[in-house]
């Protein structure tokens, strides 16, 4: 089968947001702790946090990082936290069954935010507490000095205010499983109130309010609708949630989980323009995607065993292939797409839990699957987002019925000229030539076209070998305006020209 993928600097969609390549940092499992933080790893700093994590988090090419959760912040009081650490009190985090030592808090996370150069959004707990504790949290943070939380902050040893722009109002507050989980009027009145005071203290902060926590949620959509009706005016973005995983061996619906993503946003986006309208507002809600990935939720402990409460207990360890891998790189092509309404977006999460980057707790670290079409995509995707015209085969599945077999998106930077085009092929069995058709682009030449792609979908890499399934240079041949690169089955591609 051929594809074909016109491109033209003249159609575009917005700029490249560099927010859309944010992860997640959650207190679960060995995210922070024996992930961000193992004090007693060689290339641990003074304040106990891994280079080599760093070192990952800058080649990966992460903007921004959300913390400390998750469904742990509905219950986390964030003043454990702070201050001399063996004064710090031991919690039960109840979302994870877990004990929460709080070695770790908000003035050691942004130290690790200034080191990992990326930029910190924070989430304040709107499941069993309220608008006093985020307001408290806000002044620690961001206000200069001589009140008192903002002086503890300093007595702490942060001088200056953090300046954190970026606010989430509570997570996932439309799930039964969330600490205080609310109706969607109980939490829209609350986000509402909340942002309103807020930005009292700060008009010019970024606010999300929680949308759903999946497009499958039964109060989908309407909870949008209800939550903006009472919060449009005092937010600026939404959250969208989605896992996707491989269920009773569909591969080829799996990967086309990307279809799901571009809807949830599509409607997202309808919904909060047609409470736009109702309101007779002229300003538009963002989309901020602030939990994504894949997640076998049926598989790795999501808990530990009831009768105890360990200390970041191996969660969500989840261990992928190549084809996640290339659903990973199909969802960040669907962001993408999306830029004109997606603002922000955290791949969930950064270390160990459902995450590119695994360590050993004092050991090695390595690379999952799904780290390189995000390191990839984050490096290359520069400049605009490109409109791009796609003819494709396609195919049916079971869960989308008639499926496009190719899915692209593309950028442009008007000051390099560079242009990147990426490509997945969500066949499972053929291979697709694309052909793309540059004739707007001059004489841009091909600088590399790199492919993931091998003969078993269920590839894994490991501990002793991330390399062996890393996107591989392939051939790109030109002929006249067209460049043509064949696309292997469960493939995923960029191709960069300049
Ligand atoms: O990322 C794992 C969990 O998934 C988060 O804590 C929660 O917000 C979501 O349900």
């Amino acid at each position: 089968p051929h594809a074909r993928v016109t491109l033209d600097p003249a159609f575009t969609v917005a700029p490249v947001r560099r927010r859309t390549f944010g992860t997640f940092v959650e207190h679960l499992g060995r995210c922070v702790y024996t992930g961000i933080h193992d004090p007693g790893h060689p290339t641990a700093d003074e304040d106990g946090f891994r280079g080599d994590v760093i070192e990952h988090v800058r080649e990966l090419g992460i903007s921004t990082v959300r913390y400390p959760g998750g469904n742990f912040v509905s219950g986390y009081r964030w003043e454990d936290g702070i201050g001399p650490v063996e004064e710090r009190p031991a919690r039960l985090d109840l979302a994870w069954h877990s004990t929460e030592p709080n070695t770790v808090g908000v003035d050691e996370f942004m130290r690790w935010c200034a080191k990992a150069d990326v930029e910190p959004m924070m989430a304040v707990n709107l499941g069993t507490r309220g608008v006093q504790e985020a307001l408290d949290l806000l002044e620690y943070c961001n206000v200069e000095g001589g009140t008192a939380w903002s002086d503890l902050r300093r007595k702490n040893g942060a001088a200056d205010p953090y300046g954190i722009r970026m606010w989430c109002l509570g997570n996932e507050m439309d799930g039964p499983w969330q600490i205080g989980h609310k109706t969607a009027a109980e939490y829209g009145r609350v986000a509402a109130e909340t942002a309103r005071a807020m930005r009292m203290v700060d008009p010019g902060l970024e606010l999300v309010a929680c949308g759903s926590s999946s497009s499958a949620m039964p109060t989908f959509g309407e909870w949008e609708r209800t939550v903006l009706t009472e919060a449009y005016e005092h937010v600026d973005l939404i959250s969208a949630h989605a896992y996707y995983f491989e269920k009773d061996g569909d591969l080829a619906s799996f990967l086309a989980s990307a279809l799901n993503m571009d809807a949830f946003i599509d409607d997202v986006v309808a919904t909060a323009d047609a409470v736009r309208a109702v309101n007779r507002s002229t300003k538009r809600i963002g989309i901020s995607f602030d939990e994504w990935n894949v997640w076998y939720q049926d598989a790795a402990p999501s808990v530990p065993p009831k009768d105890s409460w360990p200390v970041a207990p191996p969660l969500l360890e989840d261990h992928y292939n190549l084809a996640d891998a290339v659903v990973v790189g199909n969802l960040l092509i669907s962001l993408l797409r999306h830029s004109d309404r997606v603002l922000s977006a955290s791949l969930a999460q950064l270390v160990n839990v459902i995450a590119p980057i695994m360590t050993e707790p004092g050991g090695r670290i390595w690379k999952q699957t799904t780290y390189h079409p995000f390191a990839l995509t984050s490096r290359y995707a520069v400049g605009e987002v490109l409109r791009v015209e796609l003819a494709t085969p396609s195919h049916q599945t079971a869960t989308y019925g008639d499926t496009p077999l190719v899915d692209a998106v593309a950028t442009h930077d008007a000051e390099t000229g560079a242009v990147a085009a990426f490509l997945v092929n969500r066949s499972t069995s053929e291979s697709v030539t694309v052909e793309l058709d540059l004739r707007a682009f001059g004489g841009a030449e091909v600088v590399e076209a790199l492919t993931m792609a091998g003969d078993d979908p269920y590839a894994r890499s490991t501990v002793e070998d991330d390399t062996s399934l890393a996107p591989r240079p392939v051939t790109a041949t030109r002929d006249g305006d067209v460049v043509r690169l064949e696309l292997p089955p469960v493939s995923w591609s960029v191709l960069r020209l300049a």
